[in-house]
């Protein structure tokens, strides 16, 4: 009723509600209510970041403390062709920050970095504690998936307010994110805020109201956050498909990867680097990995990643040994122009199509298929061009997939207005609008 009508509920308030719903107390009714209530009143920031630690004190934490060094985790909040984590864990981890990632699976059309590792022969996502603490000590670095006695309150308020109507609720949404990086271990932390068709939050002002709703939760308890707000109206990359999106990760580690890609991963970066206290500035975090980049050393770093985590490491030197599509077929362009827009949703689409994503938490799914893009925003294309490359393994899959590729791709006369990739940097300080917005 406090909540219905507008106040601001008390610390006491938060924990023992959230509590007594996560052990059985406080039944699914009431609490559909307050999450509703939510919904509509919003909370204050100090309420925020009370529900987030009141969320994180629900489950166990991670416990970092006999790994040296400050501990930046980055988050994203989901993109089709985002395969970031691959080349900017690596990346960071041979910088000197010590990386001990929890990273999630795909469900709808956004791929999950656990599937896109599983496609390297023998990779092990399932490291138990030990090992995982193990590996980071010893080589800075592991990537595993996320167990359930973290954060339970999140797992359990997430699907009453998934059959709710209240998922798209900004301190709902913020506190859930950022109670599993700090139940991660994380003391500092960099939100990659994707915007645009195929992210979660379409619009750059909505956008910009949960990356500064997140960045307010860290600073009130004391986990320097940073956040930035990056383009998905169309996908990262050209790869989308897990086994695909390690090839192009491997590719950017070795220098050779997409400029978009390279940008956000440096961009990402130099903000966990400088966070870190291990550089000035950003600037000059830049160089540093720019540097790692260049010298192979990022590289090397995914090599001793996947050889701690039981993967074989010949197969990010001879990529044949990834999974591969049986066929390929184009996707041609019908007319000449401009390439004026890229739907990220109807690419991940179309690579569900093909079985690359998954429909529910229990499907089964084809880590070789997917789609490369041969042509992206801007660029121009005569008919008869190919826009992109279908892999696929089953034949009833392609047409579905074509479906919504030429659902995807908007072609036009005239060259579209660039989109920047990077829209916005979200400090503690403010904010700094780099694009649209
Ligand atoms: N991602 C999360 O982890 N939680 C939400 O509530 C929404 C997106």
């Amino acid at each position: 009723m406090k909540k219905r009508n507008g106040g601001a509920l008390s610390r006491e308030e938060i924990y023992s509600t959230v509590h007594g719903f996560v052990r059985g107390e406080i039944p699914d009714y009431q609490m559909a209510a307050l999450l509703m209530a939510i919904y509509f009143r919003g909370m204050e920031p100090r309420e925020v970041s009370d529900l987030t630690m009141a969320m994180v004190d629900s489950g166990e934490r991670v416990d970092l403390s006999s790994v040296p060094g400050v501990k930046v985790d980055k988050h994203s909040t989901g993109g089709v062709g985002d395969k970031t984590t691959l080349v900017l864990a690596p990346l960071v981890a041979a910088a000197g920050i010590p990386v001990a990632k929890m990273s999630g699976r795909g469900l709808g059309h956004t791929g999950g970095t656990l599937d896109k590792l599983e496609s390297i022969p023998g990779f092990r996502v399932g490291l138990s504690p030990q090992e995982f603490l193990d590996n980071v000590r010893r080589i800075g670095l592991a990537v595993v998936g996320q167990t359930g006695r973290l954060v339970p309150a999140d797992g359990k308020l997430y699907a009453l307010r998934d059959v709710t109507a209240t998922v798209d609720s900004l301190p709902l949404i913020a506190s859930s994110i950022m109670s599993k990086k700090i139940a991660g271990g994380a003391q500092a932390i960099v939100l990659d805020v994707k915007t645009g068709s195929g992210a979660f939050m379409k619009s750059f002002a909505d956008s910009l109201s949960l990356a500064q709703v997140m960045v307010s939760i860290g600073e009130r308890v004391g986990r320097g956050t940073r956040a930035v707000i990056s383009d998905m109206d169309q996908p990262l990359g050209r790869a989308v498909g897990n086994a695909l999106e390690v090839k192009e990760a491997i590719a950017t580690l070795t220098g050779e990867g997409p400029a978009d890609l390279t940008e956000l991963c440096l961009t990402l970066g130099s903000q966990m680097v400088s966070l870190a206290g291990l550089a000035a500035d950003p600037n000059q975090a830049r160089s540093q990995l720019e540097e790692l980049l260049a010298t192979g050393k990022a590289f090397q770093k995914l090599e001793e990643m996947v050889t701690a985590q039981g993967g074989q490491p010949q197969a990010l030197r001879n990529l044949s040994l990834l999974p591969a599509a049986k066929r390929t077929k184009p996707f041609q362009a019908a007319r000449g122009g401009y390439v004026q827009s890229l739907d990220a949703l109807m690419v991940g689409r179309a690579a569900m199509a093909l079985g690359a994503g998954r429909a529910t938490k229990e499907s089964p799914i084809d880590l070789a298929v997917g789609v490369i893009l041969e042509k992206k925003v801007g660029e121009a294309i005569e008919k008869g061009d190919v826009l992109a490359q279908v892999h696929y393994n089953s034949e009833a899959q392609v047409e579905e997939a074509f479906t919504f590729l030429t659902e995807a791709f908007r072609i036009g006369a005239e060259r579209p207005p660039a989109r920047p990739l990077i829209q916005a940097i979200v400090t503690a300080e403010g904010v700094e609008k780099l694009g649209v917005g």
